[in-house]
């Protein structure tokens, strides 16, 4: 796979999908950089596989626009050179095998079948390629879906729940690959309900809930919003517990000792200090950042 220049912004400005009643995507604006992993990341229904079908020129908007480089998907001359995507991988025609499936899609981007042979070993299903897909596992779908978004070599891609039914060292292996993508210049966005399962390989998070936009920005800026808690353990526990009531501080006891919330270990060593109560556990805990993900998309509407 060459090295990529040019690689694409993917943009939504304002998209909004009703079906009926319902608003499966509300006023969404977001985009995603090359060079880059983008998580788009929401609770099941959040409206994620719709928004990336309308960005792939596959559903239409009823607000707003979602491009390309600056343009519809469909406007562009080749589109399939260049976005690459895998929607949902139940897609395919069960009769057909892997590598049949590959060169159906081949001949509509101009792929060699040559480059299907390549690409499927290359996902790890050389031996199954002559299998009807009828009978692959879902981590066997999804290395298909992947091989056929890098058929013709796009400078980005657009993978909708990749994870889904991969083995850990599935993920591992598609997290090596995405990363090198990005690493080319390439353009990445994958989806996913389910923030542990990408928080290693994504660099930026866009997270929606109900179809609108909860929070967009890089992983290390949404880590900062997890609020540490501080575990303390004190021979004198009374004497602890009524120093957390004073001070205003939210505890809860954890075994033998007390978690504080929200309260650096080092405030809490200096005021125990302060007030000479002795101290034989003093260790801050990060919150994970699924805790956050729960936070933010469990608190709309
Ligand atoms: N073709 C459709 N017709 C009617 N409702 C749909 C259709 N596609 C999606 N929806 C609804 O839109 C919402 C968002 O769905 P979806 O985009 O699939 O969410 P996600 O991919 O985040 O799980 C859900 O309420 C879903 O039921
Ligand atoms: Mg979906």
């Amino acid at each position: 796979m060459g090295p990529t220049r040019d690689a694409p912004v993917l943009a939504v400005e304002g998209l909004g999908k009703s079906f009926g009643s319902v608003r499966a995507v509300d006023d969404l604006t977001f985009s995603v950089r090359p060079g880059a992993v983008t998580g788009f990341l929401g609770p099941n229904g959040a409206g994620k596989t719709t928004t990336l079908r309308m960005l792939l020129g596959l559903t239409r908007p009823t607000a707003g626009r979602a491009l390309v480089d600056g343009l519809p998907y469909a406007e562009h001359e080749r589109p399939a050179r260049v976005v690459g995507a895998a929607l949902e991988a139940s897609s395919f025609h069960p009769g057909r095998t892997g590598l049949g499936h590959l060169e159906v899609f081949a001949a509509q981007v101009g792929a060699s079948n040559r480059r299907c042979r390549e690409l499927i070993d290359f996902v790890g299903l050389g031996p199954a390629a002559e299998r009807r897909v009828g009978g692959y596992s879902m981590g066997m779908r999804q290395r298909l879906g992947l091989a056929t978004a890098l058929l013709a070599d796009p400078p980005a891609v657009v993978l909708d729940e990749p994870a889904n039914g991969l083995d850990p060292e599935g993920i591992r292996w598609m997290r090596g690959l995405l990363r090198a993508f990005a690493a080319e210049g390439r353009t990445v966005l994958i989806s996913s309900h389910v923030l542990s399962e990408v928080q290693h390989t994504v660099d930026d998070v866009v997270i929606i809930a109900h179809g609108r936009l909860v929070h967009a920005s890089s992983l290390a800026d949404l880590g900062a919003l997890a609020t540490p808690e501080t575990y303390v353990e004190s021979p004198a526990a009374g004497a602890l517990a009524g120093l957390c009531d004073d001070r205003g501080w939210s505890r809860r006891a954890d075994g033998a000792g007390l978690v504080v919330a929200g309260v650096p270990a080092a405030e809490i060593g200096a005021a125990a200090y302060a007030a000479g109560i002795e101290l034989h556990q003093l260790v801050s805990r990060g919150v994970g950042l699924e805790d956050v993900f729960l936070r933010l998309t469990g608190g709309v509407r």
